[in-house]
């Protein structure tokens, strides 16, 4: 094995696995699409680089969005389609919001038809909760571990339809054929070390997210980017890379654990924001956009602000954006919590019994990270960096990504949420896109020509190169330029940028890539996280470097992505989409490019007069 690769069909050879498709990622959106190629009856792989069941998605809480109409019967797709335009701030793909705001509800029946318990309304239906930016409860959830939920039963359809599955596998590139088709990934397996190819006629790409670059993320380890950089690396387009999303409340204390979701499920529940005056802040951050007038209601024994559709909402369930740049005021302005956050209360507004059923992930979350019992005591939480609006440039109707035979779903694909998503939108992204990307994968696949093969010569120089670090002496250890990378990412291209700050990112970034290059490990290969890491190290620069570069571009301030200089939004950066790819000569060329056009009737919904009032959200009762 001294040459780096297995021994395959003969000695020397890469071991090779042919399919059909071949998803890579088994996240919700991975799963979904998966299970849709398989149905077609074609030859599928879904290859993994965790354990399968351990994906990223079962850390989404709160639940999957869908207007399904069984709490407010007022609601439909096209308010949540609206909604979901606003909370992006009008940069989302329209007809890629308009389908998922369409096909939603028939993914979440479906999901129940395979065996999904979600929390019922009091005659049976699916219960929906309250979340930021969306006008009606329409959260479809099982207390606060819908991903989890999710998760388990595509796993356990996957399983049962004989779907093949490669764990512990992660992928460094995708190789195309001479007509430019996507026709291998190579990468190795964790257990050993070893090398291994995929060669297939359609490949999808389900990787997530990018934020382990970061300091404080919700994250889970293999949130690496990727997906996004071998795309790039492909040649694919990648659109509004500068658009990440920082969730209002993480855990900031005990330090180990800073970072970790606190669910928005808290607040849709009841829980409000309070500074360390006590104060519910968030009613000085209500941009006029939202609101037309705040009101104290003690007989209600609430606050509310009153929106422009004459809908009663908490401040507290503003869009993301919008509430955890609040946060980061209140603790810059040294109104914060004693460990540089803010405080989250439900436990003075809702009962213990009621604190435990509905949140009980939470509950335990607390009680055994930081020694806090939520039913009697609040919170400390602050924004941490959770997911990318950003991301492949795709079809909206195929997920087809602009390299021939590579498709892609779920938080790897940009687009759909523009400049902010709404929370609980993530889930039902996922499966609708999903089932989407997997549907058009096997139509590619279909009709495909020709024997996809793994080309040696390039295969060679993959292996060459994830190996090199074991050949160094001397050379500098992964997780100290991890820790760098962080560091820079955190403080430099964080929830609020200036340009100053973004052009320091830009020189650290390459100072990063060169100590990248000399990068050494030691040790096996077996389970080495050293190694491991050192292979992700591409990636995450590769990604760390989209955002910077996006941020330095988009001059305005617009949902996730806030500028200190820029501080409003800009009309002509609302028209455009930034499109970072590789030109010929191998450079990153950055272009603004037109959103796709709304036709007349979606764009009509905006202008809209008030609709119903829907009374104030997150009431105890189910
Ligand atoms: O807050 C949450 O439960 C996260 C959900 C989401 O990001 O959609």
């Amino acid at each position: 094995m001294a040459d780096g690769l297995t021994a395959g069909p003969g000695a020397g050879e890469l071991e090779t696995h042919d399919f059909d498709v071949v998803v890579i990622g088994a996240g919700g959106a991975g799963l979904r699409a998966a299970v849709e190629a398989k149905e077609r009856g074609l030859r599928t792989a879904l290859v993994c680089k965790s354990l399968l069941g351990k994906a990223h998605t079962v850390m989404a809480e709160g639940g999957a969005a869908a207007a399904m109409g069984n709490v407010w019967s007022e609601d439909n797709w096209q308010v949540h389609f609206r909604d979901t335009m606003r909370g992006g701030k009008m940069l989302n793909n329209w007809r890629m919001a308009q389908l998922h705001a369409q096909e939603s509800p028939d993914r979440i029946h479906e999901l129940e038809r395979w065996g999904a318990l979600f929390d019922r309304t009091p005659d049976g239906r699916i219960l929906q909760r309250d979340f930021g930016g969306h006008r009606y409860a329409r959260l479809a959830h099982v207390g606060d571990r819908t991903g989890l939920e999710l998760i388990r039963t595509l796993q356990q359809r996957a399983v049962s339809m004989g779907i093949e599955v490669f764990m512990e596998c992660k992928i460094l590139r995708l190789h195309k054929d001479s007509e430019g088709r996507v026709s291998a990934a190579v990468g190795y397996w964790r257990p050993t070390g070893s090398f291994v190819a995929f060669t297939g006629k359609a490949f999808v790409l389900a990787t997530g997210s990018i934020g382990k670059s970061w300091k404080y993320t919700s994250n889970s380890w293999e949130s690496t980017g990727d997906g996004h950089a071998m795309a790039l690396w492909a040649g694919a387009d990648m659109i509004d890379m500068e658009c990440v999303q920082f969730h209002p409340t993480g855990m900031v204390w005990p330090l180990s654990v800073r970072g970790i979701l606190v669910t928005e499920g808290v607040r849709g529940d009841g829980g409000v924001l309070r500074n360390s005056e006590g104060r519910r802040f968030m009613f000085d951050y209500i941009p006029p956009m939202f609101a037309a007038e705040t009101a104290d209601s003690e007989a209600e024994g609430d606050r509310w602000y009153d929106d422009h559709t004459n809908n009663r909402r908490p401040p507290e369930l503003l869009p993301r954006d919008e509430v955890a740049r609040s946060i980061n005021s209140e603790v810059k302005a040294g109104r914060g919590s004693p460990h540089g956050g803010v405080f989250l209360d439900i436990a003075s507004r809702r009962s213990a019994e009621y604190i435990r059923r509905r949140l009980p992930s939470m509950y335990h979350q607390f009680k055994e990270l930081a020694g806090v019992d939520i039913t009697a005591e609040a919170m400390e939480v602050g924004p941490t960096c959770h997911y990318v609006m950003g991301g492949i440039r795709v079809n909206a109707d195929t997920e087809a990504t602009t390299v021939p035979g590579l498709f892609a779903c779920g938080e790897v694909a940009g687009g759909m949420h523009g400049s902010n998503r709404l929370g609980g939108n993530s889930l039902s992204d996922l499966l609708v896109f999903g089932r989407r990307a997997g549907m058009a994968a096997a139509d590619y696949a279909e009709g495909r020509t020709g024997t996809p093969t793994v080309d040696a010569a390039e295969s060679r120089k993959v292996v060459d190169e994830a190996l090199a670090p074991f050949a160094r002496d001397g050379g500098e250890s992964p997780y100290d330029i991890h820790r760098d990378l962080q560091e820079t990412m955190q403080s430099l291209v964080g929830i609020i940028r200036t340009e100053s700050e973004l052009v320091q990112a830009a020189s650290e970034l390459d100072k990063l890539a060169e100590r990248a290059g000399a990068v050494a490990v030691s040790g096996g290969r077996a389970y080495n996280p050293g190694w491991n890491l050192a292979t992700d190290l591409p990636s995450m620069l590769a990604v760390s470097r989209l955002v910077t570069t996006g941020a330095l571009a988009r001059r305005e301030s617009r949902g996730g992505h806030t500028r200190d200089d820029y501080p409003k939004p800009d009309p002509e950066f609302g028209k455009v989409n930034l499109v970072q790819r590789f030109d010929e000569q191998g450079r990153l060329t950055l272009t603004p490019e037109p959103l796709p056009q709304m036709p007349p009737e979606l764009a009509a919904l905006f202008e809209e007069p008030a609709a119903s009032p829907a009374p104030a959200p997150g009431k105890e009762g189910h």
